[in-house]
């Protein structure tokens, strides 16, 4: 499994053959302008929730690519009227796709079109492949992350670790113990100004406490 950091939430997610992409957000996030998006490429395209931040190029990348939206039911709803492909879920179902299992999680967050219309109820995800990861999402620190580590022995997480609209850097140290995973990918940082952080100062946070936080390069890539 490998994962390409395409800045802000979005990662690209390459398990054997299959291209997954995450919570398209590249034409609109200017620190993203070195990623051609029509070189990218998605079978799948799972998506968190409804906010711009995460769904801008949902469309674009879907009518180009063919690939299934995977994402709660209100989202894939909206997709399938604007005549693209998806699977719907919900919270705590899971499916086997052909690329792994994956399960749609809690995230405590909330989930509204750029329009003010229903996107559902936010969620995450855990794939379950060679590899096994996990993907929070927007979310708060939640009792709920106690489950994933109860049930799955994850190879890495992913955290938002921006603050302001999700956890910072301090509760993904403490979902690091709820979770059970030490090694955790960073995201839904420094994209606009609410949610700049200080990127040393958070890899020396989690180093204190013997765990690992990777802070990508925006087009970097890494084996989970
Ligand atoms: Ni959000
Ligand atoms: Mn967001």
């Amino acid at each position: 499994m490998k994962i390409t950091f395409y800045g802000h939430a979005c990662l690209g997610i390459q398990i054997k053959d299959t291209h997954i992409l995450v919570d398209p957000f590249i034409t609109g996030n200017e620190r993203a302008s070195s990623i051609d998006i029509d070189s990218i490429k998605a079978d799948y395209i799972l998506v968190t929730h409804a906010h711009q931040d995460h769904t801008l190029d949902v469309e674009a990348v879907a009518k180009r690519t063919g690939a299934v939206i995977v994402s709660n039911y209100e989202i894939v709803m909206h997709y399938q009227n604007l005549g693209l492909k998806g699977h719907p879920m919900n919270h705590g179902g899971s499916w086997k796709f052909d690329f792994g299992k994956v399960k749609y999680v809690n995230a405590v967050h909330t989930s509204s079109f750029p329009d003010g219309s229903y996107g559902g109820q936010p969620g995450g995800f855990v794939i379950q492949a060679d590899k096994t990861l996990y993907i929070a999402g927007d979310t708060a620190l939640t009792y709920d992350m106690k489950l994933i580590g109860k049930h799955y022995d994850l190879d890495l997480a992913v955290l938002p670790i921006g603050d302001n609209f999700t956890m910072g850097v301090d509760d993904a140290l403490i979902a690091c113990r709820f979770i059970d995973c030490h090694r955790i990918l960073g995201y839904h940082y420094d994209t606009f100004g609410y949610i700049e952080i200080d990127k040393p100062q958070a890899v020396a946070k989690f180093d204190a406490r013997l765990k690992r936080l990777i802070l990508l390069d925006i087009g970097e890539s890494m084996e989970v």
